[in-house]
């Protein structure tokens, strides 16, 4: 009889918890001064090193698309745990370090009581707002995994060369329509991608759906057909407005100055082609449809509730289990 009544209550706690989903200031009682903190550190950050709005715009996609917004991205290679940060598809991210330094000061103020997922899910927030985004709504109660899912990256985080129709399926999966995929493209309207993703299409022909005189500063960028893995040439994905998220990145598609063949082909593919025209005329709207598919994409099957846990350490699981 008693095992029958707790197991009853168990059961009815998670359905509880599980219906809490996430919300709007989820911290607004346990840690009110949460959303501040995360936005002056991002602040800070940002006036020090500006690469890291960028950066926080990235973890973003690369934690949620991957099976659920939970901060798996964060974890360290250690005991049985493999790094997602450590997979092909993690190429070229940065700044992880800096967000031990957003943990850190929430830590200080509340211990144990933000998530690292919800400061992935604020800091693109912010990061998107530093750049000259929109204001996207961000809701939170976010909890962090115990595991790494380094091993199911690359079916879920599309490759700089897959076909439009793969990319399509892959935001399909999780919510997200065509015109929110090629909105969500439009975060290369910031930073840089390196040869390695580059010279594909320009070496040994140059790809003709390339501008050819700016196949030649690709060129002078990126010279080597085979770069060394471990060289840190790059390009910028914008070179009119690199640090800010604007639909410019959709004007240099329309100029067939698309960076990464993905870039490129959403003006090839009849299903994106419309967007794009629509999001290089308006940037209004272009911000619009970046935000309601990052909202789409930062709710992606979130651990809540008494599921998972929240990390001390954005980089290690917790010690007490
Ligand atoms: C089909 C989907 C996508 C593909 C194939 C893709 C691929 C890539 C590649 C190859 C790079 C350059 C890496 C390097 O060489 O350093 C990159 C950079 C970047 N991506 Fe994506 N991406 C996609 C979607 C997204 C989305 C949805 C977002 C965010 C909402 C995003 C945000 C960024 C940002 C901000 C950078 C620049 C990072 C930096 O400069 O540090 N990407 N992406
Ligand atoms: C895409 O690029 C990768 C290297 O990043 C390469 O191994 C692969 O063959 C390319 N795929 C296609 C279809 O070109």
């Amino acid at each position: 009889m008693r095992m029958a009544i707790m197991v009853a209550m168990v059961v009815s706690m998670r359905g509880a918890s599980g219906e809490e989903g996430l919300v709007l200031n989820y911290y607004k009682e346990s840690c009110p001064r949460a959303e501040e903190i995360v936005k002056e550190k991002v602040q800070e950050l940002y006036n020090k090193h500006g690469n890291t709005a960028v950066s926080w715009l990235r973890n973003l996609f690369h934690d949620c698309m991957v099976k659920s917004c939970d901060a798996s991205l964060l974890l360290d290679s250690v005991g049985s745990v493999s790094s997602e940060k450590g997979s092909a598809r993690s190429f070229g991210m940065r700044n992880f370090k800096y967000v031990n330094t957003i943990k850190d000061a929430l830590e200080k103020e509340c211990p144990k009581t933000v998530s690292c997922a919800d400061i992935v899910a604020l800091s693109a927030r912010e990061g998107a707002l530093m750049l000259g985004g929109p204001n996207v709504p961000m809701k939170t109660g976010r909890r962090d995994s115990r595991e790494s899912e380094v091993d199911v990256v690359e079916q879920h985080i599309p490759n700089h060369n897959d076909s439009i129709p793969f990319v399509l399926s892959r935001f399909q999966s999780i919510g997200i329509n065509t015109e929110g995929t090629v909105a969500l493209l439009g975060a290369h309207s910031v930073g840089r991608v390196h040869c390695k993703n580059l010279v594909g299409r320009l070496y040994p022909e140059i790809d003709p759906s390339l501008d050819p005189n700016y196949a030649i500063y690709l060129k002078g960028r990126c010279p080597s057909p085979n770069p060394d893995p471990r060289s840190v040439a790059y390009a910028r994905n914008d070179r009119v407005t690199p640090m800010i998220l604007d639909n410019e990145y959709y004007k240099n598609v329309l100029a067939h100055k698309g960076l990464l063949l993905v870039d490129q082909q959403l003006i090839s593919h009849p299903e994106t082609a419309p967007f794009v025209e629509k999001m290089a005329s308006d940037n209004e709207y272009f911000h619009g449809r970046f935000s309601t598919a990052l909202l789409v994409l930062s709710e992606n099957n979130p651990l809540t509730g008494d599921q998972g846990e929240v990390r001390v350490d954005c980089r290690l699981v917790n010690k007490d289990g």
